[in-house]
């Protein structure tokens, strides 16, 4: 098993230029030095986000199953938060959040007639009478 390379967020605040350009996406970190130039969406929405978790930014913009793949090849390590780290980060918060559930309708499924016992009464006295009438036949 290959051990990914672990990345402090003080670590990767110093890649934000073209010479060494990184970026966080889905706690990943890419090192997109050699790929900006070459960035369908342009340089500078890359500079923007670099050193810093761009998940959000990157997510929105609907990016492409191409692009999805061109980030497994710029893939260097993981993004390790440490305690500090989440608070003195200007794009925060970037970190998935558990999608939440609507709450259930409640299942209405009572009918205001009882209907069950009166097809068991209708049923009980159709039988009674079907035994009575039985009974007078045979008995003549
Ligand atoms: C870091 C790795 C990134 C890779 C590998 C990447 C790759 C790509 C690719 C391949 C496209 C062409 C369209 C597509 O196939 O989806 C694209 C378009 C684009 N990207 Fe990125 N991108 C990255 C990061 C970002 C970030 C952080 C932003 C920030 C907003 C961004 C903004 C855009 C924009 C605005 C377009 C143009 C969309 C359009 O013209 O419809 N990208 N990107």
């Amino acid at each position: 098993m290959e051990t990914q390379q672990e990345f402090t967020l003080e670590e990767i605040q110093k890649h934000t230029t073209l010479e060494s350009l990184w970026i966080i996406i889905n706690g990943n970190v890419y090192d997109v030095t050699s790929y900006a130039d070459t960035h369908p969406g342009g340089i500078d929405v890359l500079l923007e986000n670099a050193g810093k978790d761009a998940t959000n930014e990157f997510l929105d913009i609907g990016h492409s199953q191409v692009a999805m793949d061109q980030l497994k090849e710029l893939f260097i390590g993981v993004y390790k938060p440490t305690p500090n780290s989440s608070s003195n980060t200007t794009n925060n918060n970037n970190i998935q959040q558990p999608q939440q559930r609507p709450t259930q309708p409640p299942q209405q499924k009572e009918s205001s007639v009882p209907i069950l016992p009166i097809v068991i009464g209708a049923g009980a006295v159709v039988l009674g009478l079907a035994i009575a009438i039985t009974r007078s036949i045979t008995k003549k």
